[in-house]
């Protein structure tokens, strides 16, 4: 039998990766993500269990425990990576919630996986979870845990966190299995998103779809509220603030000055490689810049750091291709020997690294054409206590609620880019410096602690408000 916990985070990731060492051996690391890097902290603060899958397949380890998390992996299949994370998931559901900027694909048999597979979760969580423990189920790949959940475990006080954007009522309509994913969501006490709009969403689906009574935020469901709110997701502030002040990182940004030539403009981004995140256009805006003469190779370079995400899904391949292509062009036709453009970096990297290279650029270019938060973006600003540097952040960001002072852009408009790029690069240091501190400032006071404690409180709050003998969900009508 399982230990169990009186915290529970149920999640598609555990906070680490198995790999296989060129030797053979076999090791736990740390694995990259908004998620992870969002969640650790809050988890070694509660000593709680976290249950997710390892990132392989077949068998899973027996649970552990690491730096202070009690960590539960949970198996899938070959077959079941392939349909349930790259088919339903990420290519059902993921363009979808991002306004549909790449089709969404259905099929049958994903739907049925995804199912099958959330099951798994819910009955992992049932599992660990202490009497009337608290569970928080997160991101779009496990809509359907909170319902099966309840079913099993009705004592339970059951978060749900949407990490991505949750879309307007008619793309929602377009999901063949709506109307279960929306009840599957209903299964929590309270619902969290990363906008004020995408939770009024949510409640008018819930009307539209099912019928459902609601008040403010509140919705009635078979005699229970389940509440929905906004609560942007941040970063460890200080975490990255004592990063960025390191001697180590610092000297390593001037290095990487160095390396890149010296330039008087570094131009950064840092993205996995996804469709929305908007690096074509973004590419496609320096190209104009350099070709309309506003810019200069040698004056200008621009560091892309696609992280490599998701590379068995298609519409990912399709988008490598079109990256590659657009970075070898513009080498092609503005490089020099030895000066090339653009420095394309297909590689994950450490903190440290990472925050060396916020460090050293000048300009940051975050342009999705939509994200549910961005942490990259608030990153980038964290890492600038010397109040240097200047984002520029696609309006379409979650991001941009809270960081009005960035260079504001709209990714579907060339010339607003370019416009924003320009802006940024020309802007005075003492414009430059008090953008900063507003956003520093609230980067301080909202970070992920923040975000993680308001959560909690406002769970506890919305299950202890809730009908002690909660229904089933079963029997809804669409
Ligand atoms: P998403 O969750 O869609 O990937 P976010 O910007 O919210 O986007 O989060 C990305 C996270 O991944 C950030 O914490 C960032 O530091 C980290 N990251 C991005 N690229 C890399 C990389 N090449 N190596 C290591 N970490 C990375
Ligand atoms: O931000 C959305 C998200 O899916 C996170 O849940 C996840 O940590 C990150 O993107 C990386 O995606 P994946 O887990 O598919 O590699």
């Amino acid at each position: 039998m399982a230990e169990r916990s009186s915290f529970v985070v149920v999640a598609n990731r555990l906070p680490v990766d198995e790999v296989t060492t060129p030797g053979g051996e076999r090791q736990w690391r740390t694995s990259p993500g908004g998620l992870v890097t969002a969640l650790h902290p809050v988890l070694t603060e509660h000593g709680g269990t976290w249950i997710g899958w390892a990132g392989g397949t077949g068998d899973a380890p027996d649970p552990f425990e690491l730096e202070g998390i009690r960590i539960h992996p949970v198996p899938l299949s070959a077959e079941e990576l392939e349909r349930y994370y790259e088919g339903q998931s990420n290519a059902t559901i993921w363009p979808l919630y991002h306004d549909a900027v790449e089709t969404p694909v259905y099929k049958r048999r994903w739907r049925e996986t995804y199912r099958l597979v959330n099951q798994r979760f819910a009955e992992a969580a049932a599992e660990v979870a202490d009497d009337g423990a608290t569970v928080w189920v997160q991101d779009y790949q496990l809509q359907l845990v909170p319902a099966m959940l309840r079913e099993l475990r009705p004592d339970l006080k059951i978060g749900f966190f949407l990490h991505i954007p949750f879309p307007p009522i008619e793309l929602f309509m377009q999901m063949p299995f709506r109307a279960e994913v929306l009840r599957g969501l209903l299964g929590s006490d309270l619902v969290g998103f990363q906008q004020r709009l995408a939770a009024q969403n949510f409640v008018r689906l819930a009307r539209h779809l099912l019928g459902l009574r609601y008040e403010g935020q509140s919705i009635q469901v078979d005699g229970r509220k389940v509440k929905a709110g906004a609560f942007p997701i941040s970063i460890d502030t200080k975490e990255m603030e004592r990063l960025a002040a390191d001697p180590k990182v610092q000297a390593r940004a001037k290095e990487i000055r160095a390396e890149l030539g010296d330039p008087k403009t570094i131009i950064l981004g840092v993205d996995r490689l996804d469709y929305t995140k908007g690096i074509e256009l973004r590419l496609k805006a320096f190209r104009e810049l350099l070709a309309d003469g506003k810019l200069k190779v040698g004056d200008a370079v621009m560091v892309q750091v696609a992280t490599p995400s998701r590379e068995r899904v298609e519409h990912y391949q399709t988008l490598r291709v079109k990256v590659e292509r657009e970075v070898g062009r513009i080498n092609g036709e503005f490089g020099r020997v030895g000066v090339p453009a653009v420095h394309y970096l297909h590689q994950s990297y450490s903190k440290q690294e990472l925050a060396a290279m916020y460090v050293a650029a000048d300009v940051m270019m975050v342009t999705p054409l939509r994200d549910g938060m961005n942490l990259v973006a608030k990153e980038y600003v964290s890492c600038r206590a010397d109040t240097g540097g200047a984002l520029v952040l696609s309006e379409f960001a979650g991001a941009a609620t809270e960081m009005r002072q960035a260079f504001l852009c709209n990714p579907h408009d060339p010339d607003g880019v370019k416009d924003a790029l320009l802006r940024a690069v020309g802007a005075e240091q003492s414009e430059l410096k008090r953008r900063m501190r507003v956003m520093q400032r609230h980067l301080r006071t909202h970070d992920v602690a923040q975000w993680a404690h308001t959560f909690l409180d406002a769970l506890k709050e919305a299950a202890e408000g809730r009908d002690p003998e909660p229904h089933s969900l079963d029997g809804q009508s669409t």
